[in-house]
């Protein structure tokens, strides 16, 4: 296994729309899904898609731990915790027309962090790292990670989800300034793809 780079907003294979992935079973495949794990750990994120380590296969992997499910929605729908999951060929349906915004980051724009609209309830369906069919019901964080997640496989970026600009914001200055942002922490929660986001150090 490797620890790939992982590609920051600017990079064109940001914007790649990825192949559907035809045999899960297949070595390059197997040594992608190992390699976005171990990168994964590496970086210390809850979600990370291929494109975002330069291959531009259909496959996300990405994970809900405990600790992270008070994160919930604005509306305080927690959910349970989510084992690490390898998510292949996607398809997402959103259960309701309900939208909620709630903070994001992202490995791929370190440092920042933005308020984002996401659908509330979700299902989705692919398959895992055996070609074993995965179809679950989603709601709050962990449905708002598989849209994040899913998105960078169409070459979109939650910057490019966001309605208001004005949230868009360095993590480091909201923390030297924590008056800056208090309005809106009461009404969002905090959700980060990379807990970089969460450490001053890193950020
Ligand atoms: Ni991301």
């Amino acid at each position: 296994m490797s620890i790939l780079k992982i590609a920051r907003m600017g990079h064109p294979v940001l914007r790649l729309s990825a192949a559907p992935v035809d045999d899960p079973g297949a070595p390059e495949i197997q040594r992608l899904i190992a390699d976005i794990g171990e990168t994964l750990d590496d970086a210390g994120g809850i979600g990370l898609a291929a494109t975002q380590v330069y291959a531009p296969w259909r496959v996300v992997i990405f994970e809900v731990p405990d600790d992270r499910l008070d994160d919930g929605e604005a509306d305080g729908e927690g959910g349970a915790p989510v084992p690490r999951t390898v998510l292949i060929n996607p398809v997402i349906e959103p259960l309701s027309d309900d939208v909620a915004v709630g903070w994001e980051g992202c490995l791929s724009v370190p440092g920042m962090r933005g308020a984002v609209p996401r659908f509330t309830r979700i299902r989705y369906s692919g398959v895992n790292e055996s070609g074993e069919p995965i179809s679950r019901e989603a709601s709050g964080f962990h449905a708002r990670v598989v849209q994040h997640e899913c998105d960078h496989l169409d070459g979109i970026l939650y910057p490019m989800r966001m309605t208001d600009m004005s949230t868009l914001h360095f993590v480091s200055e909201v923390r030297h300034n924590p008056g800056l942002r208090e309005p809106l922490e009461d009404e969002i929660e905090d959700h980060g793809e990379g807990e970089e986001a969460l450490d001053e150090d890193a950020a």
